[in-house]
């Protein structure tokens, strides 16, 4: 077998044998096919793409590279969110500590930044002293003691993806249903979770632009979860505008934590609950209602036991970027769109984000937004606030908003988006 075939196969539309499958994945794993000769692969997969059958064996040998984890000995029924990613999505800081208040283990190994779209470890990473990389034991003990435990992956849960997904994010393979579905199934199968929610987002600021294709990727992965004995069910969520009034890393912290105390913005508190309760039904736990646990402070105890548990201070104060730079209305009226994408790649582009696998991120970089569609505005009043460390990447992160916001003149009807779009079960 050699990389040039299985590549010339996918670029000439052919279908990959189960041979092929594994054979590319497990050499890619031991470092036999080159990164130039994947990111090819991905390029035609991403191109021509897969059938299922092709998907649930590229998935299976994902899983086959590394380990499998276990909670089967632990007290609780576990379950799981995961979120095909997002600008402003905060939601798994919030909602692991609020589901184990309610009474599921919540054992939510997450990743970083991908693209314009942010990551729970880099937004938990701002928190001083957080550790995302925990071994095996560690994510068990905090699983016993917090009810929830947010850490990266380990090395050993399919290490195919973890070397495929930072290659993806690279080379502008990331947007593709087969390589999607089974990067994120890949993980959660894995992890051993009994039950998952996904969150697949669609819009302008999520790799799904229309709701056809999001159907397409929320069944294909539900299919994988179900075949593979997993409780798996996905909402349809929307991201044609930033979730929440921010976007980067502490800011989204800060967000999560209002969240936690009872507040928060509205769309960050109704997607919360609407994906705990989806979390509770499929872990079977019946009977407890989340929005309890936001307002007794049960959900805030466990989020300050699971950070402090991972080193982190819950108490220490966020870190704030050196420079702010205040963008405005040019005209009076109704807001009526804030785009998501443009808005997460002026954060990426502010610090937030990253633009290859090795590069830090600013914690205080990102973008604060004042004014969410529908409301109406004045003009010279702030919509945006610009945080970064880099001011020189100003220049860059603006071109990113060119034609961002949308102001209609006063009067104009305005209807807002549902949040939760459709569910797949
Ligand atoms: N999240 C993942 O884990 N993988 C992807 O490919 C996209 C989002």
């Amino acid at each position: 077998m050699d990389a040039i075939t299985v590549i010339r196969t996918k670029r000439d539309r052919g279908e990959l044998t189960d041979a092929q499958i594994d054979w590319v994945i497990d050499a890619y794993t031991r470092g036999d096919v080159a990164d130039e000769q994947m990111s090819a692969l991905a390029m035609a997969i991403l191109l021509n793409g897969m059938n299922l059958r092709e998907i649930s064996r590229w998935t299976d040998a994902m899983i086959r590279s590394g380990e499998r984890m276990d909670f089967s000995s632990l007290p609780q029924p576990t379950a799981d969110k995961h979120s095909t990613g997002g600008v402003g999505d905060k939601i798994t800081l919030p909602l692991a500590p609020l589901v184990a208040a309610c009474g599921a283990s919540v054992p939510q190994l997450s990743g970083r930044g991908l693209g314009h779209t942010g990551g729970t470890l880099d937004k938990l990473e701002s928190i001083p002293g957080w550790r995302a990389l925990l071994s095996n034991d560690e994510m068990m003990q905090t699983l016993r003691d917090c009810g929830a435990v947010v850490c990266a992956a380990g090395d050993g849960l399919a290490p195919a993806d973890k070397k495929l997904y930072a290659l993806r994010d690279v080379t502008g393979t990331v947007e593709a249903i087969p390589l999607i579905a089974s990067s994120i199934m890949s993980k959660k199968i894995a992890e051993g979770t009994g039950a998952l929610v996904l969150d697949v987002k669609v819009g302008t600021g999520a790799f799904m632009k229309n709701l056809d294709d999001a159907r397409e990727l929320a069944r294909t992965m539900v299919g994988l979860g179900k075949a593979a004995g997993v409780e798996t069910r996905a909402l349809l969520t929307d991201m044609s505008t930033p979730l929440g009034l921010t976007a980067g890393n502490a800011l989204e912290v800060r967000e999560s934590v209002e969240v936690l105390a009872g507040g928060g913005p509205a769309d960050v508190v109704e997607l919360t609950l609407a994906l705990a309760r989806e979390m509770l039904a499929a872990a079977g736990i019946h009977g407890k209602d989340p929005a309890d646990a936001l307002r007794d402070g049960s959900a805030m105890d466990h989020w300050r036991r699971m950070i402090s548990a991972q080193g982190g201070d819950p108490d220490a104060p966020l870190p704030v970027a050196r420079e702010q730079y205040v963008v405005t209305a040019s005209s009076s009226g109704v807001l009526t769109g804030l785009d998501a994408y443009a808005v997460g790649v002026c954060a990426w582009r502010l610090g937030a984000g990253r633009a290859r696998k090795e590069d830090p991120v600013q914690a205080g970089a990102g973008v604060e937004i004042h004014a969410k569609p529908g409301a109406t505005v004045t003009a010279g009043q702030p919509l945006l606030t610009l945080h970064t460390d880099t001011p020189e990447r100003y220049g860059y992160a603006l071109e990113a908003l060119a034609g961002a916001v949308t102001v209609a003149p006063a009067g104009t009807p305005f209807t807002s988006t549902p949040i939760v779009l459709d569910r797949i079960v």
